[in-house]
Protein backbone atom coordinates (compact mmCIF):
# COMPACT_ATOMS: atom_id res chain seq x y z
CA UNK A 1 0.00 0.00 0.00
CA UNK A 2 1.34 3.11 -0.49
CA UNK A 3 0.17 6.56 0.97
CA UNK A 4 0.49 10.10 -0.42
CA UNK A 5 -0.41 12.94 1.83
CA UNK A 6 -0.49 16.46 -0.45
CA UNK A 7 -0.93 20.09 0.97
CA UNK A 8 -4.32 20.56 -0.51
CA UNK A 9 -7.25 19.10 -1.64
CA UNK A 10 -6.40 20.37 -4.95
CA UNK A 11 -3.22 18.78 -5.31
CA UNK A 12 -4.51 15.57 -4.06
CA UNK A 13 -7.54 15.36 -6.86
CA UNK A 14 -5.07 16.51 -9.44
CA UNK A 15 -2.45 13.04 -8.33
CA UNK A 16 -5.51 11.37 -8.94
CA UNK A 17 -6.51 12.79 -11.96
CA UNK A 18 -2.64 11.84 -13.02
CA UNK A 19 -2.61 8.15 -12.15
CA UNK A 20 -5.97 8.12 -14.24
CA UNK A 21 -4.64 9.55 -17.17
CA UNK A 22 -1.54 7.80 -17.27
CA UNK A 23 -3.18 4.30 -17.25
CA UNK A 24 -5.30 5.10 -20.45
CA UNK A 25 -1.84 6.24 -22.21
CA UNK A 26 -0.02 2.53 -21.10
CA UNK A 27 -3.30 0.84 -22.16
CA UNK A 28 -6.03 3.09 -23.89
CA UNK A 29 -8.49 -0.11 -23.85
CA UNK A 30 -8.36 0.26 -20.34
CA UNK A 31 -11.09 -0.68 -18.16
CA UNK A 32 -11.60 2.13 -15.44
CA UNK A 33 -13.70 1.46 -12.02
CA UNK A 34 -15.30 5.43 -11.85
CA UNK A 35 -17.09 7.11 -8.32
CA UNK A 36 -18.83 10.24 -7.66
CA UNK A 37 -18.90 12.38 -4.75
CA UNK A 38 -18.23 15.61 -4.04
CA UNK A 39 -14.62 14.17 -3.04
CA UNK A 40 -14.24 13.48 -7.01
CA UNK A 41 -15.47 16.86 -8.90
CA UNK A 42 -11.79 18.05 -8.80
CA UNK A 43 -10.82 14.68 -10.44
CA UNK A 44 -12.97 15.35 -13.32
CA UNK A 45 -12.06 18.82 -13.42
CA UNK A 46 -8.12 17.96 -14.08
CA UNK A 47 -8.88 14.91 -16.15
CA UNK A 48 -10.89 16.94 -18.25
CA UNK A 49 -7.29 19.33 -18.33
CA UNK A 50 -5.22 16.65 -18.91
CA UNK A 51 -7.32 15.45 -21.73
CA UNK A 52 -7.54 18.99 -23.51
CA UNK A 53 -4.04 19.35 -23.10
CA UNK A 54 -1.96 16.18 -23.19
CA UNK A 55 -2.07 13.41 -25.57
CA UNK A 56 -3.62 10.76 -23.94
CA UNK A 57 -6.50 8.42 -25.54
CA UNK A 58 -10.24 8.62 -25.01
CA UNK A 59 -11.69 6.86 -27.67
CA UNK A 60 -11.15 3.01 -26.31
CA UNK A 61 -11.36 2.94 -22.66
CA UNK A 62 -14.84 1.48 -21.30
CA UNK A 63 -16.12 2.12 -17.53
CA UNK A 64 -18.26 1.41 -15.29
CA UNK A 65 -19.35 3.84 -11.68
CA UNK A 66 -19.53 2.23 -8.57
CA UNK A 67 -23.12 2.45 -8.05
CA UNK A 68 -26.24 4.88 -8.23
CA UNK A 69 -29.27 5.95 -6.35
CA UNK A 70 -32.15 3.99 -6.32
CA UNK A 71 -35.82 5.40 -7.98
CA UNK A 72 -33.31 8.76 -8.54
CA UNK A 73 -34.18 8.99 -12.50
CA UNK A 74 -30.52 9.89 -14.58
CA UNK A 75 -32.22 12.82 -16.15
CA UNK A 76 -32.37 13.93 -12.18
CA UNK A 77 -29.65 16.39 -11.16
CA UNK A 78 -29.08 14.04 -7.99
CA UNK A 79 -28.43 11.05 -9.71
CA UNK A 80 -24.58 9.96 -10.36
CA UNK A 81 -25.92 9.70 -14.28
CA UNK A 82 -26.43 13.04 -14.51
CA UNK A 83 -22.80 13.46 -12.59
CA UNK A 84 -21.21 11.64 -14.55
CA UNK A 85 -22.17 13.39 -17.81
CA UNK A 86 -22.07 17.18 -16.56
CA UNK A 87 -18.33 15.79 -15.10
CA UNK A 88 -17.03 13.68 -17.30
CA UNK A 89 -18.52 11.95 -19.76
CA UNK A 90 -20.51 14.50 -22.03
CA UNK A 91 -16.76 15.80 -22.52
CA UNK A 92 -14.84 12.89 -24.17
CA UNK A 93 -14.89 12.02 -27.94
CA UNK A 94 -15.91 8.61 -26.59
CA UNK A 95 -19.56 8.45 -26.90
CA UNK A 96 -20.11 7.08 -23.56
CA UNK A 97 -21.64 3.69 -25.15
CA UNK A 98 -18.97 2.16 -22.79
CA UNK A 99 -19.66 3.97 -20.06
CA UNK A 100 -21.48 2.25 -17.94
CA UNK A 101 -23.91 2.99 -14.90
CA UNK A 102 -26.50 0.62 -13.12
CA UNK A 103 -29.28 1.23 -14.13
CA UNK A 104 -31.53 2.66 -10.57
CA UNK A 105 -34.63 3.01 -12.13
CA UNK A 106 -34.44 -1.08 -13.46
CA UNK A 107 -38.08 -2.16 -12.71
CA UNK A 108 -35.69 -5.79 -10.94
CA UNK A 109 -33.28 -4.12 -8.74
CA UNK A 110 -31.71 -7.25 -7.70
CA UNK A 111 -31.28 -8.58 -11.39
CA UNK A 112 -30.17 -5.57 -12.64
CA UNK A 113 -27.10 -5.81 -9.92
CA UNK A 114 -26.61 -9.53 -10.98
CA UNK A 115 -26.19 -8.10 -14.56
CA UNK A 116 -23.95 -5.09 -13.82
CA UNK A 117 -21.48 -7.82 -12.07
CA UNK A 118 -21.50 -10.03 -14.88
CA UNK A 119 -20.82 -7.54 -17.49
CA UNK A 120 -18.30 -6.17 -15.40
CA UNK A 121 -17.08 -9.66 -15.13
CA UNK A 122 -17.30 -10.30 -19.07
CA UNK A 123 -15.37 -7.02 -20.03
CA UNK A 124 -12.51 -8.56 -18.40
CA UNK A 125 -12.63 -6.81 -14.93
CA UNK A 126 -11.32 -3.39 -13.77
CA UNK A 127 -7.96 -2.38 -14.20
CA UNK A 128 -8.22 0.92 -12.26
CA UNK A 129 -10.66 1.61 -9.72
CA UNK A 130 -11.24 5.05 -8.53
CA UNK A 131 -12.48 5.43 -5.01
CA UNK A 132 -13.65 7.85 -2.28
CA UNK A 133 -14.38 7.17 1.06
CA UNK A 134 -17.66 7.93 3.10
CA UNK A 135 -17.59 9.56 6.90
CA UNK A 136 -18.19 6.02 7.67
CA UNK A 137 -16.08 4.34 6.08
CA UNK A 138 -18.12 3.23 3.00
CA UNK A 139 -16.62 1.74 -0.58
CA UNK A 140 -19.15 2.29 -3.33
CA UNK A 141 -22.31 2.43 -1.08
CA UNK A 142 -20.68 -1.10 1.51
CA UNK A 143 -22.21 0.67 4.50
CA UNK A 144 -19.75 -0.61 8.17
CA UNK A 145 -21.44 -4.53 8.36
CA UNK A 146 -21.09 -5.46 4.66
CA UNK A 147 -19.10 -8.81 4.22
CA UNK A 148 -16.07 -9.01 2.80
CA UNK A 149 -16.99 -10.66 0.10
CA UNK A 150 -20.25 -9.15 -1.26
CA UNK A 151 -20.94 -8.96 -4.88
CA UNK A 152 -23.11 -5.66 -6.75
CA UNK A 153 -26.21 -5.59 -5.08
CA UNK A 154 -28.75 -3.18 -4.10
CA UNK A 155 -28.30 -2.07 -0.34
CA UNK A 156 -30.56 0.07 2.36
CA UNK A 157 -28.33 3.26 2.99
CA UNK A 158 -27.54 3.89 6.11
CA UNK A 159 -29.17 6.63 8.59
CA UNK A 160 -25.78 8.77 8.27
CA UNK A 161 -25.28 8.33 4.78
CA UNK A 162 -28.82 9.41 4.08
CA UNK A 163 -28.17 12.34 6.34
CA UNK A 164 -24.85 13.01 5.07
CA UNK A 165 -26.52 13.07 1.33
CA UNK A 166 -29.44 15.44 2.56
CA UNK A 167 -26.74 17.86 3.99
CA UNK A 168 -24.44 17.96 0.61
CA UNK A 169 -26.43 16.96 -2.17
CA UNK A 170 -27.72 19.89 -2.83
CA UNK A 171 -29.96 18.25 -5.59
CA UNK A 172 -31.82 15.65 -3.58
CA UNK A 173 -34.53 17.15 -1.68
CA UNK A 174 -36.30 15.71 0.78
CA UNK A 175 -38.61 14.33 -1.63
CA UNK A 176 -36.19 12.65 -3.31
CA UNK A 177 -34.05 11.22 -0.86
CA UNK A 178 -32.89 8.18 -1.93
CA UNK A 179 -32.86 5.09 0.81
CA UNK A 180 -31.42 2.64 -1.89
CA UNK A 181 -28.55 1.90 -4.01
CA UNK A 182 -27.09 -0.74 -6.09
CA UNK A 183 -23.03 -0.40 -5.56
CA UNK A 184 -20.59 -2.47 -6.50
CA UNK A 185 -19.78 -5.41 -3.42
CA UNK A 186 -16.41 -5.25 -1.31
CA UNK A 187 -15.77 -8.65 -3.46
CA UNK A 188 -16.44 -6.53 -7.06
CA UNK A 189 -13.96 -3.86 -5.92
CA UNK A 190 -11.14 -5.80 -4.37
CA UNK A 191 -10.66 -7.98 -7.59
CA UNK A 192 -9.39 -4.75 -9.39
CA UNK A 193 -5.98 -5.07 -10.71
CA UNK A 194 -5.79 -1.46 -8.91
CA UNK A 195 -7.29 0.57 -6.50
CA UNK A 196 -6.74 4.16 -5.98
CA UNK A 197 -8.53 6.08 -2.77
CA UNK A 198 -8.64 9.55 -2.77
CA UNK A 199 -9.64 11.64 1.00
CA UNK A 200 -9.65 15.14 1.56
CA UNK A 201 -11.33 17.10 3.90
CA UNK A 202 -11.11 16.44 7.90
CA UNK A 203 -14.63 15.17 7.59
CA UNK A 204 -12.88 12.03 6.56
CA UNK A 205 -10.18 12.00 9.13
CA UNK A 206 -11.73 9.78 11.17
CA UNK A 207 -12.66 7.44 8.60
CA UNK A 208 -9.04 7.26 7.42
CA UNK A 209 -7.77 6.41 10.52
CA UNK A 210 -9.91 3.93 11.18
CA UNK A 211 -9.08 2.50 7.62
CA UNK A 212 -5.27 2.35 8.20
CA UNK A 213 -5.12 2.09 11.82
CA UNK A 214 -7.84 -0.12 13.44
CA UNK A 215 -8.20 -3.53 12.64
CA UNK A 216 -8.91 -4.92 9.25
CA UNK A 217 -12.67 -5.21 9.79
CA UNK A 218 -15.88 -4.43 8.18
CA UNK A 219 -17.00 -2.20 10.85
CA UNK A 220 -14.67 0.25 8.52
CA UNK A 221 -15.22 -1.18 4.83
CA UNK A 222 -12.63 0.63 3.63
CA UNK A 223 -9.98 -1.65 5.98
CA UNK A 224 -10.46 -4.47 3.47
CA UNK A 225 -8.01 -2.60 1.37
CA UNK A 226 -5.13 -3.12 3.31
CA UNK A 227 -5.79 -6.52 2.03
CA UNK A 228 -5.27 -5.78 -1.98
CA UNK A 229 -2.13 -6.56 -3.40
CA UNK A 230 -1.99 -3.13 -4.99
CA UNK A 231 -3.58 0.16 -3.35
CA UNK A 232 -2.68 3.82 -3.34
CA UNK A 233 -4.11 6.06 -0.69
CA UNK A 234 -4.32 9.92 -1.60
CA UNK A 235 -4.67 12.29 0.79
CA UNK A 236 -4.60 16.34 2.07
CA UNK A 237 -3.48 16.99 5.45
CA UNK A 238 -6.62 17.79 6.73
CA UNK A 239 -8.05 13.75 5.84
CA UNK A 240 -4.45 12.78 7.22
CA UNK A 241 -4.69 14.55 10.42
CA UNK A 242 -6.01 11.56 12.67
CA UNK A 243 -2.94 9.60 11.75
CA UNK A 244 -1.83 8.77 14.97
CA UNK A 245 2.23 8.53 14.91
CA UNK A 246 2.39 4.63 14.68
CA UNK A 247 0.04 5.06 11.83
CA UNK A 248 2.75 7.62 10.12
CA UNK A 249 5.43 5.11 11.12
CA UNK A 250 3.58 2.39 9.37
CA UNK A 251 2.64 3.54 6.51
CA UNK A 252 5.54 5.89 5.63
CA UNK A 253 3.36 8.23 3.57
CA UNK A 254 5.07 9.88 1.23
CA UNK A 255 4.17 13.82 1.79
CA UNK A 256 4.29 16.32 -1.21
CA UNK A 257 4.88 14.23 -3.96
CA UNK A 258 5.95 15.91 -7.25
CA UNK A 259 3.63 15.03 -9.60
CA UNK A 260 4.08 15.56 -13.22
CA UNK A 261 2.32 14.51 -16.16
CA UNK A 262 5.11 13.46 -18.69
CA UNK A 263 8.00 11.80 -17.12
CA UNK A 264 8.82 8.06 -16.13
CA UNK A 265 7.61 8.29 -12.45
CA UNK A 266 9.94 7.47 -10.26
CA UNK A 267 9.24 4.04 -7.79
CA UNK A 268 7.98 5.98 -4.75
CA UNK A 269 5.58 8.28 -6.76
CA UNK A 270 3.66 5.51 -9.17
C1 LIG B 1 -19.66 7.47 -4.82
C2 LIG B 1 -19.33 6.48 -3.79
C3 LIG B 1 -19.17 6.88 -2.37
C4 LIG B 1 -18.42 8.20 -2.19
C5 LIG B 1 -18.36 8.58 -0.71
C6 LIG B 1 -17.71 9.92 -0.50
O1 LIG B 1 -19.69 6.88 -6.10
O2 LIG B 1 -19.24 5.34 -4.09
O3 LIG B 1 -18.48 5.86 -1.68
O4 LIG B 1 -17.14 8.09 -2.71
O5 LIG B 1 -19.65 8.59 -0.17
O6 LIG B 1 -18.52 10.91 -1.05
P1 LIG B 1 -18.02 12.43 -1.05
O7 LIG B 1 -16.83 12.49 -1.94
O8 LIG B 1 -19.19 13.20 -1.60
O9 LIG B 1 -17.68 12.77 0.35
Amino acid sequence: MKVFIHDDADTAAAHTAVIAARSLQRKPAAVLGLATGETMRPVYRHLRDLFAKEDIPTADFTSFNLDEFVGVPPSHPGSFHYFMAREFLDHLGNTGTRCFLPDGMAPDVMAEAARYETSIQMHGGIDLQLLGIGRNGHIGFNEPGTAFDSRTSCIALSDQTISTLQGFTPHLDRDMLPEFAITMGIATIMDAKRCILLATGSAKASAIRAMLEDAVSNACPASVLRNHPDVTIILDRLAAEGLTEAGIAAFQPVFNPQVRMFHTPSDNEK
